[in-house]
């Protein structure tokens, strides 16, 4: 299985920034266990703090990958862009949240990307990157 795991803006902060929500883990950290746990299957790791990267690295992930786990951070919230680049490839997409966003500010509970998505894991801390990994081979 090829796995695309793509992360977005202030995701590259991750174990520096707000520890007590996002962990203390580098995403470095976090995507080295990924790869571990994924040792049989392909795994590739892309970040970007720019909208425009995320959508490319969405549409550069056609024929190529079976499935995307995106946290997309604060854009999950408000890019149209990101949503319109999921719904023009056929590669399903798992949207994933490190921090239950619905336990946390209103503006968080909202997500433009969700209705194109395969399905949205929240609140499981890094786990949630695995749990949405393992949903394609399901
Ligand atoms: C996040 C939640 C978003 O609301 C926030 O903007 C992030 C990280 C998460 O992983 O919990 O940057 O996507």
């Amino acid at each position: 299985m090829k796995l695309l795991f793509v992360n977005g803006v202030n995701l590259n902060m991750t174990g520096l920034r707000e520890k007590g929500v996002y962990g203390t883990q580098t995403l470095e950290e976090i995507n080295a266990e990924i790869s571990e746990y994924f040792k049989g299957d392909t795994c590739e790791f892309y970040q970007s703090n720019i909208e425009g990267e995320i959508c490319t690295a969405i549409q550069n992930a056609r024929g190529k990958f079976d499935g995307i786990i995106l946290n997309a951070g604060a854009f999950t919230h408000y890019s149209y862009a990101i949503r319109d680049a999921i719904a023009s490839v056929e590669v399903p997409v798992v949207e994933v949240h490190i921090s239950n966003v619905h336990a946390r500010e209103e503006f968080r509970k909202n997500s433009v990307i969700s209705e194109v998505c395969k399905g949205v894991i929240c609140g499981f801390g890094k786990n949630g990157y695995i749990l949405a990994g393992e949903s394609f081979k399901l």
